[in-house]
């Protein structure tokens, strides 16, 4: 961050351009959870820590070995299901209630903690902890957090199961990334929360709110540190956003 950072003023920025907005899109990462206790992907204590993104999250890697993947998810269940959101998450609620409907947050996060804060219009574009997918008659089903053993079976044809989550070399679920892209397309802010902003095509809502307004919409990024979005991002609330989240609501009048 360089010496005459000045978050003060960052704040005073976001909070004018909130002031006028009437469509605001969110776009979160692993960050936002962090300070839940929720680990993220890229940092030195990253959740693949001891597996390799190719054994647990992808489908080849499923093929392979699919108790060894069910092992990794159950226990990511366990650990979420232990987890509440933090301040970063309730403040984010807080703007929903807002701006209603003209609200959309988009996460890449799979642990559900929006939703637990109170956000009702979330976009989980990577899939959800919560959900499996029969590999036979393809139904998706909530299933909660309760581990669900090695090589679970579906409840209504029999066939096996697996996590409801978008892995690498997978598509995202059509209908959500079109509403994703959407909100991103038609907002006049949008807040890139806690995200590296370096797997596609989320991190691309940048890019897309940026450039299909005429004026392009302001992008704020809360993040602990610079990423690869800052040079898209026109104002920087550097920190963490169970700090930074709360206060940009104090600066709006938002308690
Ligand atoms: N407040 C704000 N930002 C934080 C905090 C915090 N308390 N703690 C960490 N961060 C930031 C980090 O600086 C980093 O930029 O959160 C970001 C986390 O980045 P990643 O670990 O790369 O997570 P994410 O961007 O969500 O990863 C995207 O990649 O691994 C796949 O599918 C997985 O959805 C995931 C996707």
């Amino acid at each position: 961050m360089p010496n005459d950072y000045d978050l003060d003023a960052e704040l005073a920025r976001a909070a004018e351009s909130l002031k006028w907005a009437t469509k605001v899109a969110v776009l979160t990462g692993a960050g936002v959870s962090a300070e839940s206790g929720v680990p993220t992907f890229r940092a030195s204590d990253g959740l693949w820590e001891g597996h390799r993104i190719e054994d647990v999250a992808t489908p080849m890697g499923f093929d392979r070995d699919p108790a060894l993947v069910w092992r990794f998810y159950n226990g990511r269940r366990e650990n979420v299901a232990k987890v509440r959101p933090n301040p970063g998450h309730v403040a984010l609620a807080k703007l929903e209630e807002r701006y209603a409907d003209g609200f959309t947050l988009a996460t890449q996060n799979v642990d559900g903690l929006h939703q637990t804060a109170g956000n009702k219009n979330v976009l989980e574009v990577h899939g959800s902890l919560r959900r499996t997918r029969c590999l036979n008659c393809e139904v998706v089903e909530d299933r909660g957090l309760e581990p669900l053993g090695d090589r679970p079976l579906c409840p209504h044809c029999g066939g096996f199961l697996r996590p409801a989550i978008v892995w690498f070399h997978e598509a995202l679920p059509e209908d959500v990334w079109m509403s994703a892209m959407e909100a991103a397309g038609e907002c006049d802010v949008l807040l890139v929360v806690g995200t590296s902003a370096v797997v596609y095509p989320a991190a691309s809502l940048i890019p897309i709110a940026k450039r299909t307004k005429s004026l392009g919409a302001t992008v704020i990024e809360c993040n602990l540190t610079r990423t690869s979005a800052s040079e898209q991002a026109d104002v920087g609330l550097y920190g963490p956003s169970g700090v930074t989240l709360p206060k940009l609501l104090e600066r709006m009048g938002i308690n």
